[in-house]
């Protein structure tokens, strides 16, 4: 919150409905928040009201906070906290994930105001890891590493992706708080859509799967992918492998404090250009991981991002080809001036 305070310095106050920032700055991750107004107030001088439904009341410890009944207008209790915290106008921050319909009410209680997307805040924050937010990523990577060994054990020809997506749930869910997001098992010709929803078709003998999936422990997320071969690898993606196994190699050991996180891109798509199959490689290198699954800094061609110790962001090229399959291979990795994999489950190919 302090450290928030001195990067709020340009706006008047901030607007924060549950979520990770919510999280992130106060601790607090209510549940089943959707629907009522639950809602951190803050000004520039720090002060801040937390206004709250009355059924949160045994649940949620702050030092202002004003609960709500279900009979109340809650937009009658904000706009005398609005009042109290002198934030009739200016410029204020809201959650971008607030509901148009609480914006839409909130909008009537301010004068002269301007919103901006609190995320530009909180983006520059986040991005930035502790040695706490390390240490429980770290955590959540390990869970995804052993959950890979345990799956890769078992014999999975014959089920369908649905239910080794399943199983894979079920493992996280034993070992973390939940999974960072739903997993994805894409087999055979699915292998090539690279955000295929596992359905009914099953595991068949020369498939190429590809397991991506996701932990999420005391708040922080691992992300990790690996492809597998069943019962046979095919020559043609045999060497799709070699080549994205190489090329995500190339791109982590670009990996230092002080360049772009474009450059990191550049260096896994070059080797995948290089080989053949650039028109293939058709998303970006990576995306930077903490609380969220998908945040700054995201590793893309473009992106002029400078790295900088404990950021944190995954390396994952891949290789789709229509009608035949694909190939993605992805790691955790923190910023210690040069890159350290978080995840460190076997790359070379399996054939189970
Ligand atoms: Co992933
Ligand atoms: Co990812």
């Amino acid at each position: 919150m302090k450290r928030f305070l001195e990067y709020l310095e340009e706006y008047d106050g901030a607007l924060i409905t549950p979520g990770s920032n919510l999280y992130y700055l106060t601790g607090m991750a209510p549940q089943a928040t959707e629907e009522r107004l639950f809602l951190l107030v803050v000004n520039r001088d720090g002060e801040s009201v937390l206004i709250a439904p009355k059924l949160y009341e045994n649940e949620v410890e702050w030092k202002n906070v004003v609960f709500w009944r279900d009979e109340e207008n809650p937009y009658g209790v904000l706009e005398r906290v609005l009042s109290s915290l002198n934030l009739k106008s200016g410029k204020i921050l809201v959650e971008d994930t607030m509901r148009a319909s609480f914006l839409i009410h909130i909008e009537r209680f301010l004068e002269n105001y301007t919103f901006y997307p609190l995320s530009v805040v909180t983006k520059e924050m986040r991005m930035r890891k502790g040695e706490k937010e390390i240490r429980l990523m770290k955590k959540a990577a390990e869970i995804v590493d052993k959950v890979f060994y345990e799956i890769a054990s078992r014999d999975l020809m014959g089920k369908s992706e649905k239910q080794v997506a399943l199983e894979i749930e079920f493992l996280i869910r034993e070992l973390a708080d939940d999974v960072a997001f739903p997993p994805i098992v894409a087999s055979g010709k699915n292998a090539a859509n690279p955000h295929h929803s596992p359905g009914e078709r099953k595991i068949r003998h020369g498939d190429f799967v590809i397991l991506d999936f996701g932990a999420r422990y005391k708040g922080y997320c691992s992300d990790i992918t690996r492809t597998v071969a069943i019962g046979h690898a095919n020559e043609k993606l045999k060497e799709i492998y070699e080549i994205v196994k190489e090329a995500q190699e190339r791109a982590f050991q670009s990996v230092r404090e002080g360049i772009k996180a474009g450059d990191v891109d550049i260096a896994a798509r070059e080797h995948i250009a290089r080989k053949g199959y650039g028109e293939y490689f058709i998303h970006r290198t990576g995306h930077g991981l903490g609380l969220e699954v998908h945040e700054e800094p995201y590793i893309s061609q473009a992106s002029e991002r400078i790295l900088e110790n404990s950021m944190t962001f995954t390396i994952e090229p891949g290789i789709y080809i229509p009608n035949l399959g694909g190939v993605r291979i992805e790691d955790d990795v923190v910023v210690e001036k040069k890159g350290k994999r978080l995840t460190k489950a076997e790359r070379e190919l399996m054939v189970l």
